[in-house]
């Protein structure tokens, strides 16, 4: 079968939250911790501290993981530096592991991952940061230049950005030529989707609690929509994105790990589309589909990978199993036996 697109992930960041894990399990939610200053802040500063090299090196285990479950097409945003310095350091360390990793990785700038704990009470100058400083620099550093796109994310959110905040820097990314994505109702549901919608953007991701009038702009637009079903799992919650209902209703429906070191540490691509046929409705098929073709159109490389075609690349697995549905039958447990990257055995 062909290999799993990944389309999105957190997967370059130094340090780890497991400090945090154990708070939530005694009852403090995600939320809770990033206001208090915790959460995605922690690991901010645990990636602003660490080199380039470091940042490469705990990475690079995490993808020879992602590669060994099949993944040969990883998505990979920043959102861990929130100054210039360290927005473009992740940029660099992203540049850096795709050189130097079988997996391909399509980058993402999410300068807009979180207001930093210097600017809270004047969020407006951060999105202004964003915008009139970050942007610029990672256009002169060359990051615009490639023949792959750069994509701009944003976490719209109460306690992250608004969405008038959020349409000022994916408008801005717009302009600037780079795809867009947007996290689009995970806890809350404030008009990401429709925004996501009327810019034209690649996917909208997470959808959690998007409201049925979104769930139909999106049907009928070219956006796709990405699940992200490991993050409500590792967070402990119970509610989870309505997969079956987007399908029915006609959304492009792709699947992806989320992997990050808050909400859901997870390598595996066959994991979360076991859970996505246990808690969001979803066949086998379905999972197959949303994790391959669906996943490479989420960013941007639908005409090059995520099926087996003729003038498509080779990246190709070979699954120990005697029927396809074993891939979210069966659960924590490898069964990819063989990962074929561009016509070449890599794992
Ligand atoms: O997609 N919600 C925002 N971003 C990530 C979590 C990142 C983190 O906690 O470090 C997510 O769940
Ligand atoms: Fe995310």
């Amino acid at each position: 079968m062909p290999g799993f697109v990944d389309p999105h992930t957190h997967v370059v960041f130094a340090g780890d939250r497991a400090p945090e894990f154990e708070m939530r399990l005694r009852g403090a939610s995600y939320m809770e911790i990033m206001a208090a200053g915790g959460g995605i802040m922690n690991t901010v500063r645990a990636t602003r501290e660490a080199s380039p090299e470091d940042i490469v090196n705990e990475s690079r285990k995490r993808l020879d993981r992602m590669l060994a479950h099949g993944t040969t097409i990883v998505e990979a945003k920043t959102g861990y530096g929130l100054n210039t310095a360290g927005e473009l350091k992740m940029l660099e360390a992203i540049r850096l592991l795709d050189q130097g990793h079988a997996l391909d990785i399509v980058p993402t700038f999410l300068g807009a991952h979180a207001i930093p704990t210097e600017y809270k009470d004047h969020e407006d100058e951060y999105v202004s940061l964003v915008v009139d400083e970050m942007m610029p620099a990672i256009e002169a550093a060359g990051y615009l230049d490639h023949q792959a796109p750069l994509f701009c994310d944003v976490f719209c959110e109460e306690g992250a950005f608004s969405v008038g905040q959020s349409r000022r820097i994916l408008q801005e990314a717009k302009d600037l030529g780079m795809g867009l994505k947007i996290h689009a109702d995970e806890f809350n549901a404030l008009g990401g989707t429709a925004l996501a919608v009327e810019l034209g953007a690649t996917s909208a991701d997470h959808l959690a609690c998007t409201p049925e009038k979104e769930l139909r702009l999106l049907a009928d637009s070219d956006t796709v929509g990405v699940l992200l079903p490991g993050t409500p799992f590792g967070l402990a919650e119970t509610h989870y994105a309505q997969g079956r209902k987007m399908i029915d209703l006609g959304v492009a429906v792709a699947l992806a790990t989320d992997l990050n070191p808050g909400t859901c540490y997870c390598e595996s691509m066959p994991f979360v589309m076991a859970l996505a046929c246990r808690y969001m409705g979803m066949t086998p098929a379905e999972t197959i589909v949303a994790s391959t073709i669906n996943a490479a159109y989420a960013v941007g490389l639908g005409n090059e990978v995520g099926s087996l075609e003729i003038g498509k690349k080779a990246d190709l697995l070979v699954l120990d199993m005697p029927d396809y549905r074993h891939l979210s039958y069966r659960f924590g447990t490898n069964l990819v036996e063989t990962v074929i990257k561009a016509g070449r055995v890599v794992s």
